[in-house]
């Protein structure tokens, strides 16, 4: 499936040309595809079984319209906050497919997610672990627990987006969890049910996703030798797309298989967490040229979209393909593109052979997954609008920011 294609010299967004949702609805812009979106859900959810649960991550793209889009087919939902859980509420999310991660939950946000009864807490240390007894006696109610164990893999991608070293912050180190269940075991309102992982984000290779799993199935191992008996492994999120022409992205179905073939003779289920592989290939970033600017050493196209909008290419140096929306013929020049904001790293794309001319469209590809997610109003720039397109028809699912919403919470006081 995909979305995005040129048609007689003309971005298509499914049956939708580009060009003409930058006249609708103004550029930077975000669009996405529904029909990519439920495409790339579907293939985790044709490739597990009823009783596992796939848990689209949230943060990688939280608009209403997604989860709810998402909620409709079934999903389940991997949050990190409350106002995720709210979000995914609001969509229409069923909180019995819900799992909670992230280091540092607050007692409130354990309390509200207790009360509409999440599936699964995914606890990163002891003392969370404490926490959660707490909060789930005073409301006299059982936690389901799941413990993020570190299984020091090195998933071989950006420092900022590997997590499972012992060197970052996520998780119990492995020689720590059995002391971890002994401890779940004895508290009055906690149940243990799962162990978790999620060792990196964009992984190009699914071979350290294996080795943690033969971690985590050694420790379930030893704990049912203890009596402790889990029901389900959560593999995290993680498979990676591809950005760059030639990066093969790993192949949803094959690396479910794999996992299957080990949990199924253990009689356990499968709980996933992918947020990038469910959403990147559905969007793209829609931006104009506002001016071209030539030097000796480089030439600059100054785009209206910014580091403020899309951060990949500041915050990780990542590589996004730039497409331009109706290409013209000629010679191509070497171009940085980059936005207005006052900072050296606010480029989005950087010496690409391109044909362009002032007031021309240029698509950011793979921009669905931690694309607006990541947005800020840096420079006091509102944030882009988004756009849903379903076949010839295109949705607005979040109006551009005006000034005004910016200033209402300083003018409020
Ligand atoms: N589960 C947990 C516990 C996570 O921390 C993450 C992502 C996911 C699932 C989803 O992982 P995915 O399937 O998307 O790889 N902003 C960065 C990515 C940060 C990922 C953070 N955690 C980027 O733009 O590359």
């Amino acid at each position: 499936m995909i979305p995005f294609l040129h048609e007689n010299n003309r971005l298509f967004a499914e049956q939708v040309p580009v060009d003409t949702l930058a006249e609708q609805f103004g550029t930077p812009l975000y669009v996405y595809s529904r029909a990519a979106l439920i495409h790339q859900y579907q293939r985790y959810q044709a490739a597990v079984s009823e009783q596992d649960l796939v848990c689209y991550a949230v943060k990688a793209n939280a608009n209403l319209a997604v989860l709810r889009t998402l909620a409709a087919q079934g999903a389940g939902f991997d949050i990190v906050s409350v106002g995720e859980l709210e979000r995914v509420l609001e969509a229409g999310g069923d909180p019995e497919r819900i799992v909670f991660s992230g280091v540092g939950k607050q007692p409130a946000e354990m309390a509200r997610a207790l009360e509409v009864g999440i599936h699964c807490f995914n606890v990163e240390s002891l003392s969370e672990l404490e926490h959660l007894q707490a909060v789930a006696a005073e409301r006299d109610q059982v936690a389901r627990v799941s413990l993020r164990v570190n299984p020091d893999v090195d998933a071989r991608t950006h420092p900022y987006i590997s997590t499972g070293l012992k060197a970052n912050k996520f998780g119990v180190p492995i020689d720590d969890a059995e002391a971890f269940y002994q401890r779940a075991r004895a508290l009055s309102h906690i149940e243990p049910i799962g162990v978790d992982c999620h060792i990196g984000s964009q992984l190009t290779d699914i071979e350290p996703l294996l080795e943690a799993l033969g971690s985590l199935l050694a420790l379930v191992r030893r704990l049912r030798a203890d009596g402790i008996e889990l029901q389900h492994v959560d593999m995290g999120g993680g498979l990676g797309v591809s950005y760059e022409e030639g990066e093969a992205a790993p192949d949803i179905e094959s690396y479910i298989a794999a996992v299957k073939a080990e949990l199924d003779s253990e009689g356990l289920h499968l709980v996933l967490e992918p947020g990038r592989s469910i959403v990147a290939d559905a969007g793209l970033f829609l931006t104009r040229v506002t001016l071209l600017k030539t030097g000796e050493e480089k030439n600059f196209a100054v785009v209206d979209g910014a580091m403020n909008d899309l951060l990949r290419p500041s915050l990780y140096g990542a590589w996004q393909r730039v497409l331009p929306v109706q290409p013209r013929p000629g010679q191509p020049t070497t171009w940085d593109v980059v936005g207005p904001v006052c900072e050296t790293g606010d480029f989005l794309a950087r010496d690409r052979e391109l044909v362009l001319a002032e007031g021309d469209l240029v698509a950011i590809m793979q921009a669905g997954a931690y694309g607006f997610a990541m947005a800020s109003n840096y420079n006091t720039r509102p944030r882009a609008a988004e756009v849903m397109v379903d076949g010839e028809q295109a949705m607005l699912i979040r109006r551009r920011e005006t000034l005004d919403d910016l200033l209402a919470a300083e003018r409020d006081l």
